[in-house]
């Protein structure tokens, strides 16, 4: 089987140019001018269009209980929103209850992707509780493959974990070269501030921001980053923002902790007025962290510009407006918290992103491919455009012009937190591993050809 692209402007982290890429089988093989088809290869003419490496989500939940419900989408529904939208490879966290067993809820996540999925996949194992069988289990499923750990510093009682169990889990990755990424906000602050506003009788959807105001997640960070700093090990935030958090971060970058920092496309394009949205509408826009003031915008669009912030995830938890977001119609603190994005991710990062200058097209890749799989042990397999690199490209019409809408997503969930929004550019094919998985932006891929990614820690 060979796949050869002609005529595309390849864009990379660091490289601009055109040329034709030849793919066998599941690789490309050769990146150069005027390349000829051997008899039976498939050709794809790139004219008009630029070429990109598959783009990576480092933060999904594709699978997840939580607040007393699941979120909706499976693999089959949540790899097809992904390749449709130019996203080739998932990285999802795996999150136990405290109650369960770590290397069963590993089995049982896996057992979720494997023979499922369309595009290829890892996981963040996900650390909800500590102790010496935990402990032996966690070394078990790094042998297997796992190369990154996700804690909990908030939701109290179901995922978090308490600070003995936090350094003990960071003093393990350290010695075993895992990278740790967290959930940074302070829990004790969160839960006491949450039951003053129901005793006042604020109960609607925009209270969920007034409970967790800014300095609750850069307590978090803060608090992650001393206890980084002591054990040396490396850590990456997810889904910051804003900036009292990016600056306890960056100031303990300055002391020398090891600290990546994610931050979502939700942040970048939504504020807190959408959770503020009459007649329970806001619950729409209920996660947590949750959406902030509009002026973080603009720092987190400067921040990744400038190399501060590393990766553009989209945090993907949908459930739905209609049966599920209602759990919480009189009690803010239990609408299940997300906003489904995995499918939009792309097309708002470059719509808002680099159609409005805020950021390069490098930038672009960069952030929202190539960094994560550099930060997950996945580079240069993934993240890039090279010989020897699997064969999941991007080929993206700048041109094309379109709108967002629940009606049309392939995501399962019954709503959009974009609908109506205009799209400038989208994915118009998705190749991975050489095989063509969507054209003209429908999906055409083979459902259980998505591999679990075996990783290497790297993090010593
Ligand atoms: O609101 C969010 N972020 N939902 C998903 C769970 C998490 O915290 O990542
Ligand atoms: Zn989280
Ligand atoms: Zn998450």
């Amino acid at each position: 089987m060979s796949l050869l692209i002609k005529n595309g402007e390849i864009i990379t982290a660091d490289s601009r140019y055109f040329a034709d890429i030849f793919c066998e089988d599941e690789t490309i093989t050769r990146i150069d001018r005027n390349l000829a088809a051997p008899a039976g290869c498939e050709v794809i003419d790139a004219r008009g269009h630029y070429v990109f490496p598959g783009f990576i989500d480092p933060h999904v939940h594709i699978y997840l209980p939580f607040m007393g419900t699941f979120s909706k989408d499976t693999y089959e529904t949540g790899s097809k929103a992904a390749i449709v939208g130019g996203t080739t490879t998932l990285i999802e966290m795996c999150c136990p209850a405290r109650s369960d067993d770590a290397l069963a809820s590993f089995d049982l996540w896996m057992k979720q992707a494997v023979g499922k999925s369309a595009c290829d996949f890892t996981f963040h194992m996900g650390v909800t509780k500590f102790d010496d069988t935990t402990e032996q289990q966690l070394r078990e499923i790094v042998a297997r493959g796992i190369s990154s750990f996700k804690i909990f510093l908030a939701y109290k009682g179901a995922f978090g974990i308490d600070d003995t169990e936090l350094y003990r889990t960071l003093k393990l990755a350290r010695e075993l070269g895992v990278i740790v990424t967290a959930h940074c906000e302070n829990e004790t602050l969160v839960s006491e501030r949450c039951k003053e506003l129901l005793a006042a009788g604020k109960t609607d959807p925009a209270q969920h921001h007034e409970s967790r105001p800014p300095r609750v997640e850069a307590e978090g960070v803060h608090h992650l980053m001393t206890f980084a700093e002591l054990t040396g090990t490396a850590t990456y935030i997810v889904h910051l923002s804003c900036q009292e958090a990016l600056d306890e971060a960056i100031a303990a970058r300055r002391r020398g902790v090891r600290v990546g920092i994610e931050t979502l496309i939700q942040y970048l394009t939504l504020d807190k007025t959408y959770a503020e949205k009459p007649d329970f509408e806001g619950a729409k826009y209920i996660m947590s962290p949750p959406l902030r003031d509009a002026r973080n915008q603009s720092m987190l669009w400067n921040g990744l510009r400038d190399g501060l912030i590393q990766t553009v995830a989209t945090d993907h938890a949908p459930f739905d407006f209609e049966n599920q977001k209602p759990m919480g119609k009189d009690d803010f603190t239990k609408i299940p918290n997300g906003i489904p994005s995995l499918e939009e991710r792309v097309n708002l990062l470059y719509t808002h992103g680099v159609k409005t200058g805020k950021i390069d097209l490098h930038t672009f890749v960069n952030i929202a491919s190539t960094q994560a799989a550099k930060l997950f042990g996945l580079f240069p397999r993934k993240g890039t455009i090279q010989p020897g690199a699997d064969a999941d490209l991007v080929i993206f019409d700048p041109n094309h012009r379109g709108t967002i809408s629940a009606k049309t997503q392939s995501m399962n969930v019954d709503y959009s937190a974009f609908e109506g929004w205009p799209i400038e550019g989208r994915a118009s094919v998705v190749t991975i591993r050489g095989q063509i998985a969507a054209q003209h932006g429908r999906f055409c891929g083979t459902f259980g050809r998505g591999k679990f990614l075996r990783r290497t820690p790297s993090h010593f």
